[in-house]
């Protein structure tokens, strides 16, 4: 398995906090039966900013330390950067980047609402040949209660990642509930795990994907693992069209 989000780098952000951290989850990750992994810190967000050159430097540590441990894990370097001002600018400038270098880049909105700018934000990206991935939908208020919001960027070329704990039900049944009516209705693009810590979020990938399959068929977790393997060679991925209602009774909050 391929995981597209994930917090494994030491020190740089809230995940792993030291190199015996990111070995431990890269052991985790391994038992999992993931082989490959983009990490992706936090760019950004207020509290953390990582520049890329400083991605690729770590990650490049990480790689030389599974080397020694013997862990069949490959790390790839990715950001998960907030929706801001500059983004545009650092992406010419090197200072901000995509998924492992493709096409796809990872961008995570504030908990609460869709940054004003989203819209032309994205189609900026587009315009650049690049294609935007929202990190976790389900965990976003304002997506959440509104999800034929999350249909329109889709439509509008968006692509979307979803939680594989949010699936699993770490962060409570309704979102779990809502993450599967996202699944179901091709709101979803990518399961990744986000991982940032053995204790409280190591990986859940195999899991989500074992739920995924009982609910809802062999078939579209099969797209998912095709989609992470398309990305990381920069192919275009599997959208079918979303097919997102509001229903009367749908009121998440
Ligand atoms: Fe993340």
């Amino acid at each position: 398995m391929i995981d597209i989000h994930s917090h494994l780098i030491p020190g740089i952000d809230d995940g792993a906090k030291d190199m015996e951290e990111s070995i431990a989850m890269a052991r985790a990750a391994v038992e999992e039966g993931i082989h490959t992994l983009i990490a992706t810190p936090h760019h950004a967000n207020g509290k953390y900013d990582n520049p890329w050159k400083r991605v690729v430097q770590a990650v490049h540590d990480v790689n030389e330390a599974l080397k020694e441990q013997g862990i069949p894990l490959t790390v790839l370097s990715g950001q998960e950067i907030r929706v801001y001002s500059r983004l545009l600018e650092d992406l010419h400038n090197d200072i901000a980047g995509t998924l492992h270098s493709t096409p796809y880049i990872l961008i995570e909105f504030p908990t609460r609402e869709i940054p004003k700018e989203t819209e032309s934000l994205f189609h900026e990206l587009r315009v650049m040949g690049l294609v935007p991935i929202i990190a976790h939908p389900e965990r976003n208020i304002e997506l959440a209660e509104n999800p034929s919001k999350l249909e329109r960027l889709i439509r509008q070329g968006a692509l979307s990642q979803i939680t594989s704990h949010s699936i699993n039900g770490l962060f409570g049944k309704k979102i779990q509930k809502l993450s599967l009516e996202m699944c179901k209705h091709h709101l979803a693009h990518f399961i990744a795990s986000d991982a940032h810590n053995m204790k409280y979020r190591a990986f859940g990938l195999r899991e989500a994907y074992a739920l995924l399959s009982r609910q809802l068929g062999d078939r579209l977790v099969q797209g998912y693992m095709e989609n992470a393997e398309k990305l990381i060679r920069g192919e275009a991925v599997e959208a079918p069209e979303p097919g997102w209602r509001d229903k009367a009774w749908w009121r998440f909050w």
